[in-house]
């Protein structure tokens, strides 16, 4: 991006942006108003929104996860690193890329980090590594049942085989894994109990 700003996003809550600060590419995450909610009340949520977002992105990164350096925080809005390259989602790695994958989440969950939509829309692929995005939904928290749908939600994402890879490495790096994959167990069980009995 050489001058001025682009829009390239529009999400349920934020407009994203491209623009360049000091000669480097800059995304910005915009939170917008929203007429439906009280002036007041929406600017509350946004600015509280916002400052966790960021908060959870800094964590991330100051715990060695791969995800974008900040810019610059204002009131509504984040101004992060550019990461080049392209969504999982847009993208067919081979099979290593998930055991990267693995390795992240297990630095988030190990800083006390759920993602909150740990999903091939919000991976990266960068390089020959990943790089996280989108902490829009993300809590600085211990809850077991929170990175266990972190692990539920990116099984549902992805194949079989290359949710196994990710598992693996997951394995490896974050100690207290063993908790995770019992209660993604039970959340699994719960969820066919509720099919059962729906069906
Ligand atoms: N740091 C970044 N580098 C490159 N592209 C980015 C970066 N952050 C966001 N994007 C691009 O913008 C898109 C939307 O960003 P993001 O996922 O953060 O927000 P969202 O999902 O639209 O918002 P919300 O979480 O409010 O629903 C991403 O899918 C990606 O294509
Ligand atoms: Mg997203």
């Amino acid at each position: 991006m050489r001058n001025g700003i682009r829009r390239i996003g529009e999400g349920a809550e934020a407009q994203i942006f491209e623009t360049s600060m000091f000669g480097t590419d800059v995304i910005a995450k915009i939170r917008q108003p929203k007429a439906y909610r009280i002036a007041e009340l929406d600017r509350e949520l946004r600015r509280s929104r916002t400052r966790k977002e960021a908060k959870a992105m800094l964590r991330a990164r100051n715990n060695g996860v791969n995800a974008p350096a900040l810019l610059a925080l204002g009131e509504y809005s984040i101004y992060m690193e550019k990461t080049r390259g392209r969504l999982l989602k847009d993208a067919k790695p081979g099979i290593g890329i998930y055991a990267k994958i693995g390795s992240e989440l297990a630095k988030l969950h190990d800083a006390d980090i759920a993602h909150g939509d740990f999903t091939p829309a919000n991976i990266m692929l960068h390089g020959n590594g990943v790089c996280i995005i989108d902490f829009g939904l993300s809590d600085i928290t211990k809850s077991v049942e929170d990175k266990a749908l972190d692990l539920l939600l990116v099984k549902r994402a992805v194949k079989k085989e290359e949710f196994k890879a990710l598992l693996c490495s997951y394995i490896k790096k974050y100690e207290d894994s063993r908790q995770v994959l019992d209660r993604l167990a039970d959340i699994e069980r719960r969820g066919r109990y509720q099919t059962r009995t729906l069906a």
